[in-house]
């Protein structure tokens, strides 16, 4: 009884909370007393209106006396992350809560609260509840599920311990969210190590793995990215139809951030150089090189480059970004320069692996392709097999509220003990050495972390 009218309390107080669910597992006694009253005499609905009257107010006082009890003896509760209390009794058992870690300090991007997102955007599963208000569950962050810490947060704190959650609860899960290359954004922090219960980014070992483009077979089912790709043997035939080719120029680049390490760009001028020999051009579009044509950058990649030089911002594991879909979009080849085993990526014979030739090499190999329209063309059979996409950005939300879901998962302990390493697989020394630290402490900070650095 006691459950019941909690339930139905619950819905009629705190109208934010309405979980959207088949009626049929949300069936209240109000509801049921409706049902029973439409067949009955006027006056058995009298009596039943006045009985509801009389069950709310009853129900009214009651609520009123628990939540004036469990703040009381809120106040009293250590906040000590070892102590568990019970609240199982207080929300709705059926949905399970994600708190979005946020900070005042910074902007915010993030637009998503309640259930509907994961409705609407047709996750498998659906009994989730998301939100950046961190008091809607008995003003305790310990009664969530799970709570996101986005990378951009954790970069940003120069004082880890007043940013984080006033107490921490030992069945709840902490997730780290991270989508930047992690070359460029090692976390120093020693806090970090021992935090996290489950990660989330582009890498293939996160238990949400959300990569940035996904390839679909003609099936439309999503074949890669994935470690045990196998793709079809098919894809080193000819095919005419494919395309027709009247291009003129042989490589492009298009930059979008200005900012490129120096040795990366020594090796493009090389390839430039180097292409100059065969008398072809590669072009630069962007940061005071070419400017796009007015119609667009796309149609022009379309009618006049063969190739395309896909550069990640960051040669980062596992790290391909949407740049290789200016080339894959628009007709063009990719020519990949990054840190993924891209085998796992992209189909075979779609692309070609800067990383795999000489400058000069690259360019020899590139002015004979292009002398040769029928071999250039087998660098679009892909396109009978497969489809090349941007992957779903909601698709992480998905796998979280399913995680949440997996009674198994949820319940059995797990936790990166060595963060910093599994994020940034290279030499934390070299990254985390304060260079110009402006504040004693973050020079403390550093000589405190190295102790543990690798
Ligand atoms: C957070 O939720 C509480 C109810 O628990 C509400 O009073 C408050 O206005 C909410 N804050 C924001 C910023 O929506
Ligand atoms: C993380 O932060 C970035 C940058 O502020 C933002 O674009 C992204 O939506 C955030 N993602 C999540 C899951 O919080
Ligand atoms: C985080 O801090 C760095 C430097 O302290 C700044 O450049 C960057 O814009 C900040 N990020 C956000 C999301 O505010
Ligand atoms: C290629 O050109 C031929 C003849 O002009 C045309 O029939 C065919 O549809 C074109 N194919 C594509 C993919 O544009
Ligand atoms: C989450 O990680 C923390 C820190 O390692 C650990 O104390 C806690 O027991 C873990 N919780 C779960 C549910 O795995
Ligand atoms: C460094 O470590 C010492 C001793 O463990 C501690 O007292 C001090 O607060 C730490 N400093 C910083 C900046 O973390």
């Amino acid at each position: 009884m006691r459950q019941r009218m909690h339930s139905l309390l619950f819905i009629e107080m705190k109208p934010t909370f309405l979980p959207i669910v088949p009626a049929t597992r949300r069936e209240t006694t109000s509801q049921k007393m409706y049902l029973v009253s439409r067949t009955e005499t006027f006056a058995k609905l009298f009596f039943i209106v006045s009985f509801t009257g009389l069950f709310m107010y009853v129900a009214l006082a009651f609520y009123s006396f628990h939540t004036a009890y469990t703040t009381v003896s809120q106040v009293g509760k250590d906040q000590d992350s070892s102590s568990e209390h019970d609240d199982s009794d207080r929300f709705d058992k059926d949905l399970k809560y994600i708190l979005l870690w946020t900070d005042k300090s910074l902007k915010e991007h993030v637009n998503l609260e309640g259930q509907s997102p994961f409705i609407e955007n047709g996750c498998s599963e659906i009994n989730c509840y998301i939100t950046t208000n961190r008091t809607i569950l008995n003003q305790d962050v310990r009664n969530f599920d799970a709570v996101i810490f986005n990378i951009s947060l954790l970069l940003n704190w120069s004082r880890w311990p007043i940013h984080l959650p006033k107490g921490r609860s030992q069945r709840q899960k902490y997730v780290f969210y991270g989508m930047e290359a992690s070359d460029d954004h090692p976390i120093c922090n020693l806090l970090v190590d021992n935090f996290f219960n489950w990660t989330w980014s582009y890498k293939f070992h996160s238990d949400i793995f959300t990569p940035f483009i996904e390839v679909k077979d003609m099936k439309g089912k999503v074949v890669a990215p994935n470690s045990n790709v196998l793709w079809s043997n098919s894809l080193t035939r000819t095919t005419n139809s494919v395309i027709n080719v009247t291009k003129t120029r042989a490589v492009a680049w298009i930059m979008d951030k200005c900012e490129i390490l120096s040795n990366k760009m020594l090796s493009i001028l090389k390839l430039k150089q180097a292409l100059k020999d065969h008398n072809l051009y590669l072009d630069i579009y962007g940061c005071g090189h070419f400017q796009c044509p007015q119609e667009d950058c796309k149609k022009m990649l379309q009618r006049d480059y063969y190739f395309y030089l896909a550069i990640e911002g960051a040669i980062s594991e596992d790290f391909v970004s949407t740049e290789v879909l200016k080339a894959y979009d628009n007709d063009v080849v990719p020519i990949v320069v990054g840190g993924a085993d891209y085998i796992k990526f992209l189909p075979d014979n779609s692309y070609i692996n800067f990383q795999y030739y000489t400058e000069e090499k690259l360019a020899a190999y590139l002015d004979y392709t292009i002398r040769n329209p029928s071999l250039y063309k087998e660098y679009f059979t892909w396109k009978k097999f497969y489809t090349i996409r941007k992957a779903n950005t909601f698709n992480g939300y998905c796998q979280l509220c399913k995680l949440l879901n997996d009674k198994k998962k949820f319940n059995s302990f797990s936790s990166y003990a060595d963060f910093r390493k599994w994020w940034f697989t290279g030499s934390l020394k070299n990254k985390c050495i304060p260079k110009g630290a402006e504040r004693y402490t973050d020079l403390l900070g550093y000589l405190n972390d190295s102790s543990r650095i690798g």
